[in-house]
């Protein structure tokens, strides 16, 4: 009888023993399941294009679907304004960064600040020139050399490897300036015969485009050179080129061909119209891979230093069956 009691004390030690074994298993679960990031800054460069008016939407929709708080700041183009931004995002102890950088300089001193605070910044859409790549965790971005390349190629096939170019550059200082002129350029080097002959910022705007369109019309008149093509950064800049060559009694897309970057609506509406030729694709839509890289870096995660979004190219051949599919 004494030894069944002990034996039942027995179980009922071993019982509660493993009760408190595998309760103590659930709550150390508990606190081992990954950390959700609940506020996050975002600096955003401006609202220049429509390009740029569909990333920040992806990012906003994103986060409310995420059950995010977004801090959204818009620079206004001054990268005086994003470094403020980030300061603000760091005395609000964010939960993590997302960063539009403007320009690709001069960013050492913030991301230091952030990384200390023990913040990640994560940069969408364009890169940033560092010496300590650890100071952002990943960057998500269009490969802009490629762009270039694409366009260049493009045109070159469409010009059978001859004629004279004029070309609208972006934001100066900017990775898709500087990238897409590099790729341009390597695209055209092996003709000799296709030359840019002016090349000027538009800054990324319509507005700015025609402007600059305007001129170079105008000094291609005054010496008697006749344009074949415009290559535009972006689509918002051909879309104002393209008003200046209709102004200046030509035909966009025909007296002058006109290739740009970003595959926006009125950039595909344009090409159905027989106005604009090509616009390689620039998706804008970094929403979700730029929460879930967020997640990631939160919960200690480790991510791509980058991650390349995959683009395609639009003209006369393919516009008219993709456009009532395209979201921005
Ligand atoms: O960084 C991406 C570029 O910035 C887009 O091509 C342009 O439209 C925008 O303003």
């Amino acid at each position: 009888m004494r030894t069944l009691r002990r034996s039942a004390a027995l179980v009922g030690v071993v019982g509660a023993t493993l009760l408190w074994v595998s309760s103590a298993g659930c709550s150390k679960s508990t606190e081992q399941s990954p950390r959700k990031p609940t506020t996050v800054g975002f600096s955003q460069i401006g609202a220049e294009s429509a390009w740029r008016t569909a990333e920040t939407e992806s990012m906003r929709s994103e986060a409310v679907k995420r059950g995010v708080d977004l801090t959204f700041a818009d620079a206004q183009q001054k990268q005086d304004n994003q470094i403020k931004a980030l300061h603000t995002f760091i005395a609000k102890k964010v939960d993590a960064i997302i960063l539009a950088p403007v320009k690709e300089d001069g960013w050492e001193p913030a991301l230091k600040e952030a990384k200390q605070a023990g913040i990640p910044v994560i940069l969408v859409d364009r890169g940033v020139k560092v010496a300590d790549e650890s100071l952002y965790t990943t960057l998500i971005a269009s490969d802009f050399v490629e762009e270039g390349r694409m366009a260049a190629h493009w045109l070159a096939d469409k010009l059978d490897h001859k004629g004279i170019i004029v070309e609208l550059q972006g934001t100066p200082g900017s990775a898709p300036a500087i990238d897409r002129k590099k790729g341009f350029e390597e695209g055209i080097r092996p003709h000799p015969e296709m030359q840019i002959v002016k090349s000027q910022t538009g800054e990324f705007t319509r507005a700015k485009g025609k402007e600059v369109m305007e001129a170079f019309l105008k000094s291609a008149q005054g010496s008697g050179l006749k344009i074949d093509a415009l290559y535009a950064h972006n689509d918002d800049m051909a879309l104002g080129a393209i008003q200046a060559i209709e102004e200046a009694g030509l035909k966009p897309g025909t007296d002058i061909l006109v290739v740009s970057i970003d595959g926006v609506r009125a950039a595909l509406d344009a090409i159905v119209a027989g106005k604009l030729n090509c616009s390689v694709e620039c998706n804008p839509l970094l929403g979700p891979m730029a929460f879930d890289a967020v997640e990631k870096a939160v919960a200690g995660q480790e991510l791509p230093k980058k991650i390349v979004v995959q683009d395609q190219l639009f003209d006369a051949s393919n516009t008219k069956d993709v456009i009532e599919s395209r979201k921005y």
